[in-house]
């Protein structure tokens, strides 16, 4: 195992400057970079923006756009301006401090700028994702009542008013005049300043809905706070410096692009690089180089990827600007990490966290040994440990329940209305939050990722709940049971793979089974829908309460394939 170690490449980190291995750090530190400290007043937006701009660095780019053919700028004081254009619409129209404003956008500045209005009038804001079909739109908006939605003309089709009545307003990015508010076309009447609406570390900032193993999605509510550990492991973590050009290639509608593609970056006021449109090995090597990027945070999916592009693709472009990656959401493989080292000569650091936990919590840092294979270690404040299923401590290599000392400054607020899932998360006391996945740790306090503990799915990084599709199949009329389980895949981690059981008078034919694939994908979105559907005459339960037993799925699957 040791002979794989890949040591640390460059110095220079902010890390290095700031902590030495085995210091005591408390959270507490981190407190004096804020204003609050002597004031008593937060809100994010004025951390991420306006901060800058008193600090005389307005001219400093906040925003570098990319997309197709187009590139847009926007300074800290242009993105200052405009956020609060869209504030002032916002509070015009009935946006009080605690409402939720959903934010339904492509990537793009607008979606920065949507987010930081709703959060300086004091909102929560629910960024959700791009591809989201109208039943995952509808289920998010309905559980928590939001009465304010920010989208485009284009997705207005996913967004079912009828089936959301809590809904009351809508404003749109476009132009158009129609029975929505054209939110841009208000902003440009109104004044570019606006009062910032002061409220406590503790009040709500963002909301995230996430899937678990069983029922619908739960609404993960973080709090201001949560700037605190936001702003630290972007310094520390992502090694972000003022003049670094940053890239993380997540979709805010996902907790990874909110906290290091929004927050994160701009808490240490650097500039942040967002690429329009999907994925395509061409286009995201040409965003590293035209950008100029140094810091790059993505996802083990796409740096597969690219590591399965014929020709060595990269070498037609100039990456040399890079200088740190940083990887999550799905488990990094060692052969990655190898073949980066090797072709771009740079470490793949991978990092560890959840949308529960708001921020990073394991990682490998710029200035730590790399174990290709290990997700690091914890960062500096934060405390792992691997119970058994009582609950104790696990000796090093024995794999058990992943755990983290509670609490830290990003831990989620609330479950929306649901305190009982929030108290499932500590199920041995409030000593031990549990994340779900199995690990074991190495001799060095390594941690290494084993699994999860119920059957979730993790299909290139993106969650997702064996519940939600099953019930979404169970509409279509040909279904009359499903059980839904993540198959290993070499390039997506996994993929969704579904079992159903026919109705009477339906055929297992190929063209239904595409019918039913492409009612999930028109449905619920694209990355939930099976790539593999089986017929199967009777699905395995448990005898006393009738579940599906997921479990007995995975092992018939796995013995066929
Ligand atoms: O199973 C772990 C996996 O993703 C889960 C959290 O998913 P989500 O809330 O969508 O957040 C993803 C990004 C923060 C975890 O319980 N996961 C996350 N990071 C890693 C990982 N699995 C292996 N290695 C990682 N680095």
């Amino acid at each position: 195992m040791t002979a794989s170690i890949i040591p640390p490449q460059t110095s220079g980190h902010q890390i290095e400057k700031e902590w030495k291995e085995g210091d005591p750090f408390d959270w507490e530190q981190v407190h004096d970079r804020f204003t609050w400290k002597e004031s008593g007043r937060v809100n994010m937006a004025h951390e991420c923006i306006d901060r800058h701009v008193l600090e005389g660095k307005g001219d400093h780019i906040a925003l570098h756009y990319f997309a197709d053919e187009e590139e847009v700028i926007y300074t800290f004081s242009e993105l200052q301006a405009e956020i609060n254009r869209w504030g002032n619409v916002l509070k015009n129209h009935g946006v009080h401090k605690g409402d939720f404003v959903f934010v339904f956008l492509p990537k793009h500045p607008y979606c920065h700028i949507a987010m930081f209005a709703a959060i300086k009038i004091g909102a929560v804001v629910g960024p959700l994702f791009e591809a989201f079909m109208e039943e995952a739109v509808k289920d998010r908006i309905n559980d928590c009542e939001g009465r304010f939605l920010i989208t485009d003309d284009t997705f207005l089709d996913r967004v079912k008013r009828e089936e959301i009545p809590s809904l009351e307003k809508v404003f749109t990015t476009n132009e158009k005049h129609g029975v929505n508010i054209s939110i841009t076309t208000e902003a440009k009447k109104n004044s570019d300043q606006l009062a910032t609406e002061w409220v406590d570390l503790e009040d709500g900032l963002n909301i995230h809905y996430t899937s678990g193993s069983t029922g619908k999605p739960k609404g993960i509510i973080h709090a201001h706070r949560n700037m605190i550990q936001q702003y630290q492991t972007g310094r520390w973590v992502l090694d972000l410096h003022e003049d670094d050009v940053y890239w993380c290639t997540a979709h805010p509608g996902w907790v990874t692009g909110t906290v290091y593609g929004v927050f994160a970056p701009l808490l240490n006021g650097v500039t942040t690089v967002i690429h329009g449109g999907r994925f395509s090995a061409e286009a995201w090597y040409e965003v590293l180089e035209k950008a100029r990027v140094t810091v790059w945070y993505s996802a083990p999916t796409a740096f597969r990827m690219l590591k399965a592009q014929p020709d060595h693709l990269h070498h037609n472009y100039d990456l040399s600007r890079i200088r740190h990656i940083l990887s999550v959401g799905e488990p990094l493989n060692p052969e990655v990490i190898h073949w980066a080292y090797e072709n771009w000569n740079l470490r793949i650091h991978d990092t560890w966290w959840m949308t529960e936990t708001g921020a990073q919590l394991v990682a490998n840092l710029p200035t730590r040994a790399i174990k290709p294979g290990s997700m690091g270690r914890p960062i500096p404040g934060i405390e792992v440990a691997v119970l058994d299923d009582h609950g104790h401590p696990l000796p090093a290599f024995e794999t058990g329940h992943l755990a983290i000392k509670a609490t830290w400054p990003s831990l989620m607020k609330e479950v929306w209305k649901n305190p009982e899932k929030f108290a499932s998360y500590f199920p041995y006391g409030k000593e031990w939050y549990l994340a779900g996945d199995l690990a074991y740790v190495d001799e060095d306090g390594y941690v290494f990722f084993q699994g999860r503990s119920d059957d979730m799915i993790n299909s290139s990084g993106e969650r997702i709940g064996p519940f939600e599709v099953e019930s979404k199949l169970l509409e279509h009329p040909a279904v009359r049971e499903s059980g839904v389980i993540g198959k290993p895949d070499e390039i997506r981690g996994e993929i969704v793979k579904a079992f159903i059981v026919l109705n009477d008078g339906f055929e297992n034919e190929a063209k239904l089974l595409q019918d039913i694939r492409a009612f999930v994908k028109a449905n619920l979105a694209a990355h939930a829908a099976p790539r593999e559907i089986e017929v199967i005459s009777e699905l395995p339960k448990t005898q006393i309460s009738g579940k599906v037993l997921r479990r007995k799925l995975k092992e018939k699957d796995s013995v066929c394939s």
